[in-house]
């Protein structure tokens, strides 16, 4: 095993996160961070014939008229517009006792959600980092339900606060450490955001610490010794096998992808089962944890290889959003699983026309070794179902056909059971995540069919999202059941205003939202 020479950098910052009911205009601070939004119904057009004295379309969106008062000037100067993550500072702003007055644009009053205010949170924080102020109080918009907002907030800042930079000698640690929120309502409700918002939010970055970590220091061991001691911290019970016992669950297809590593596998099972949670249902989450994907004998090209650390992001969704469903305790068991390997290439590596058989009892022709997350979700699927999961999610960068399809806006949503989706769907939207439902159906599994076995491992050129959907599908069974496949979206090619380049943590907040939601309601 590599792992033993290093130690493991961690970057979550620890962030102090405060709730203040003071008047907006009273908190000290170095930096009062307020909302402008555009309440014109129509601003990407110009304006024909609009007087220049006209009342400015920009707004602060605080309940506070001091902090309104204090932008005033600048508002009225037209130079603020309230197109979304626009930046506008003032030092020493008239009547507050924040240092300075961060304007951060929110875009169009009307549309103005939640998912906004996550990313101007994440933006402005991201603004503070480079400028060296280490503090804000971030003045909770009136367009949004308090509660709701805090929480947005809160997440949003967390999110924007990771860095990636983990290994740079001269790294400078410009986290921002001091977050409080401004808001007024019910004390205890709006605390109870702030805690909710802070579990959400610090599991996301776990999941992308993990994702972060190159595939020498983070092989399939030390991935199940992170969950193992995530799990004792937030009282999960947790189990790992390694390749003994992945034999003697008879899972071949999982076993076919192991055997060609000297690294161990690991078989990775979080349980939550909370007191008082009905028999039914249970959830189970299962990740693809390749911690490094070669492609194997059908060996990929050098270029960009680097980035196949990164083929472990669904297990570490997975992980991650156990972390936050522990903490959170919704009314429901929930059991995550973790398929982690290599997928190497060596003597002792599977071989195009290799059959192996999956632990469901079904025969797969390997026609590309480098189809390898199906292999480990197959047998994760059958596993999930024998544990008595009565519904299945599993998150894997599955295919590069994905990323073809959607590019790297969308995360491809599968679903065998339209309820299940529409559930999930409801998730997606609370979580503010982006992704889009792709078909799945016996069409596609036709280009799956093997002479020589039950199934085959590719399905040639077209549709290869669908094609590796359908095959993770013959596995799943008649257990409702939804796919994720992630593959374009876990690793972001380029910053945004409120998220580092680098690890994402895709699909942790729709599967956290999922679960509460999942456990809170009657029907299952
Ligand atoms: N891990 C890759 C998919 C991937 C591609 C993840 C790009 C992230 C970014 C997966 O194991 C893979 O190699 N898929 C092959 C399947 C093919 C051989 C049928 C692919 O998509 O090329
Ligand atoms: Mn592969
Ligand atoms: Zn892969």
């Amino acid at each position: 095993m590599r792992n033993s020479l290093h130690s493991f950098h961690t970057v979550i910052s620890i962030m102090k996160i405060t709730l203040s009911l003071s008047p907006a205009a009273q908190v000290e601070t170095e930096c009062l961070v307020a909302v402008v939004l555009d309440r014109a119904e129509n601003s990407d057009k110009a304006k024909p014939g609009r007087p220049k004295n006209d009342k400015p379309e920009a707004f602060v969106s605080a309940s506070d008229k001091a902090v309104q008062q204090s932008a005033a000037d600048l508002l009225s100067s037209g130079d603020v517009s309230g197109k979304i993550f626009e930046l506008s500072w003032l030092h020493k702003p008239a009547g507050l006792k924040g240092k300075r007055l961060l304007l951060v644009g929110g875009g169009k009053a009307k549309t103005f959600s939640a998912t906004e205010l996550r990313k101007i949170a994440g933006a402005a924080v991201r603004a503070l980092k480079p400028r060296n102020l280490r503090s804000l109080a971030f003045v909770v918009p009136e367009q949004i339900e308090a509660e709701a907002a805090v929480k947005a907030i809160v997440e949003g800042a967390l999110i924007g606060n990771f860095d990636p930079d983990t290994y740079k000698s001269d790294r400078k640690d410009q986290a921002v450490e001091s977050v409080t929120v401004v808001a007024s309502g019910d004390q205890k409700a709006l605390q109870q955001a702030v805690e909710e918002g802070r579990i959400i939010g610090e599991s996301q970055n776990f999941t992308r610490e993990l994702v972060n970590e190159p595939s020498n220091r983070m092989t399939p061991t030390v991935l199940a010794h992170r969950a193992q001691e995530m799990s004792k911290e937030v009282g999960l019970k947790c189990e790992v096998y390694g390749a003994d016992k992945i034999k003697e669950l008879k899972m071949g297809a999982f076993w076919g992808v192991a055997q060609g590593s000297d690294e161990p596998p690991a078989l990775i099972i979080m349980r939550y089962e909370p007191a008082g949670a009905p028999e039914k249902p249970v959830l189970g989450l299962v990740g693809k944890g390749i911690t490094f994907d070669t492609g194997g004998i059908s060996i990929k090209p050098a270029d960009g290889m680097e980035k196949m650390k990164y083929d472990m992001a669904g297990g570490a969704a997975m992980i991650g959003a156990m972390r936050a469903i522990a903490q959170l305790k919704p009314k429901l068991k929930v059991i995550g699983i973790v398929c982690a390997t290599e997928n190497m290439p060596s003597g002792k590596a599977q071989k195009p026309g290799d059959i192996q058989t999956a632990m469901s009892g079904k025969t797969i022709e390997i026609i590309n070794t480098d189809a390898e997350g199906r292999l480990v979700l197959a047998d994760g699927l059958c596993y999930a179902r024998q544990l008595g999961c009565t519904h299945l999610i599993d998150a894997a960068t599955l295919t590069g056909a994905v990323v073809v399809a959607l590019g790297y806006a969308n995360a491809g949503v599968f679903a065998s059971d339209d309820d299940f989706y529409n559930r999930f769907k409801s998730a997606i939207d609370e979580a503010g995540e982006k992704m889009w439902r792709l078909p799945l159906g016996d069409e596609y599994l036709d280009a799956m069919r093997s002479q020589i076995a039950d199934l085959q491992n590719t399905g040639g050129r077209w549709g290869g999202a669908s094609t590796a959907a359908a095959f993770l599908k013959e596995f799943a069974e008649e257990t409702p059941w939804i796919h994720l496949d992630i593959a374009g979206t876990a690793w972001m090619e380029n910053e945004k205003p409120w998220i580092a380049k680098g690890p994402s943590g895709i699909a942790v907040r729709s599967l956290i939202e999922f679960a509460r939601e999942f456990g809170n309601s009657k029907k299952a």
